[in-house]
């Protein structure tokens, strides 16, 4: 491996300048040396620019720098090489010392004119800003994140860099190592997962929709005329015969609980009073039904939204509430519950706190008998769709919180 590096020349003067005088000869020596040195810079120079070289020297404020690749020995410069992933080396003022070709490929840069440029120059106008406190934050044990390459042909590629800074060189200079990996193909994956789940999710609520539509339709109806028709016998059975008509009198009575179960069933599933009255009185709705059923009590903070939100949101809000609460009452041993809907800024915010057990949010819950809880991905999944964020806080033996943020559409200006 070659090293840039300067060498005294000890070439002899050329031929035609012997047996001068002492001045004569000293001038040419200089001469000789000057053409050698110069010979050797430019040599220099084309390993630098063909990537043989492991130092290079460059032009800084306060006179020529030298930064080495410490260690690069052949091998790792052939691993390197021979990576799918772009990797540099850059100054402390982020010029690049070193790059290897993938990297210039991912530019569409001859490789000559990636190194020695400023690493700013194929960031997005964005990305330069965010970059100078991530490589600060990077400090000693590295730092990753995602930002867009400007490629010379106009276009922008998603590439995840990788940063962490090297141990300073020979020369006592800082330099920091950079892995650019391409994320065109993990972000068109992300999407094509994000759209087919929004898919699913609209299939599930058509679904769930239509079959809401057939228990109240049909079942309900049904079972309100078998109602009827109980209350009918039961009236005509004579008094003497008190078995039958206490009987017939208990029937009516379970056929009543029953028609009501599948009339909750079915306003659960989709809950007519979301589509024909919003938001609000979904949520009131669904928490006194919670209370009454559950016994826990529940405390309901709701504001007076003064227009419909988007559907989507309604929809996800709604569901989100359903879920935490079903949590609630499946996990968490909860005395009090408090439901709060509130508007703030340009944001609707939705929380469901609980004093139960609480859990860990940070680990996952094996799979029980073959069971895998979904409720907290969905919640998760649903306010995605619509641009918002779901924080999830829980303490063991404390309780948890789950707060949905949405934001809500701009006013048109009037
Ligand atoms: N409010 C809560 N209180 C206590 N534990 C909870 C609460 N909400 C969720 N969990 C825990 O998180 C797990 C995952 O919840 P979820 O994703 O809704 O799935 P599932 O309810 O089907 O188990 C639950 O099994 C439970 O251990
Ligand atoms: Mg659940």
């Amino acid at each position: 491996m070659k090293t840039a590096r300067r060498q005294r020349s000890s070439r002899p003067a050329p031929p035609g300048l012997r047996g001068r005088s002492r001045f004569g000869t000293a001038k040419a020596r200089e001469l000789a040396e000057l053409r050698a040195r110069l010979a050797q810079a430019e040599e220099t120079l084309r390993a630098i620019r063909s990537g043989e070289v492991d130092a290079v020297v460059v032009a800084g404020k306060h006179g020529p720098q030298v930064f080495t690749l410490q260690g690069a020995e052949h091998v790792y410069r052939l691993l390197i090489e021979s990576m799918n992933e772009g990797a540099l080396t850059l100054t402390a003022q982020k010029m690049i010392l070193y790059a290897n070709k993938c990297f210039a490929r991912m530019v569409k840069c001859p490789l000559e004119q990636v190194i020695g440029s400023s690493f700013r120059r194929f960031l997005s106008a964005e990305d330069r800003a965010t970059f100078r406190p991530l490589l600060k934050r990077a400090g000693k044990s590295g730092s990753k994140t995602q930002v867009l390459l400007n490629v010379a042909d106009g276009s922008q590629m998603p590439v995840q860099v990788s940063i962490r800074p090297l141990p300073k060189n020979d020369f006592n200079r800082a330099t920091i190592a950079v892995v650019v990996t391409d994320m065109t193909e993990a972000r068109r994956n992300e999407e094509m997962l994000r759209g087919l789940s929004y898919r699913l999710v609209q299939a599930q609520e058509a679904e769930r929709s239509r079959v809401a539509l057939e228990l109240h339709d049909h079942i309900t109806q049904l079972l309100c005329a078998i109602l009827v028709r109980s209350q009918a016998l039961a009236d005509q059975l004579p008094a003497r015969d008190a078995v039958s008509k206490g009987e017939a009198m208990k029937l009516r009575e379970m056929l009543g609980q029953t028609a009501e179960e599948v009339e909750r069933i079915s306003r659960d599933l989709r809950p007519s009073v979301l589509d024909e009255l919003g938001l609000v009185a979904v949520v009131r709705d669904t928490s006194t039904g919670f209370a009454e059923r559950t016994g826990i009590s529940l405390k309901l903070a709701c504001v007076q939204l003064t227009a419909r939100l988007p559907a989507d949101t309604e929809l996800a809000l709604y569901r989100i509430l359903q879920e935490a609460l079903r949590n609630v009452e499946e996990h968490a041993h909860a005395r009090h519950v408090a439901v709060c809907l509130r508007q703030q800024d340009a944001f609707i915010q939705l929380v469901v706190k609980d004093d139960g057990i609480g859990f860990d949010p940070a680990h996952r819950p094996a799979r029980r008998k073959g069971k895998t809880g979904l409720g907290l991905l969905s919640m998760r999944e649903r306010v995605n769709y619509v641009g918002g964020a779901l924080n999830v806080k829980s303490v063991r033996r404390a309780g948890t919180e789950i707060e949905a943020r949405i934001p809500l559409p701009l006013k048109a200006p009037k």
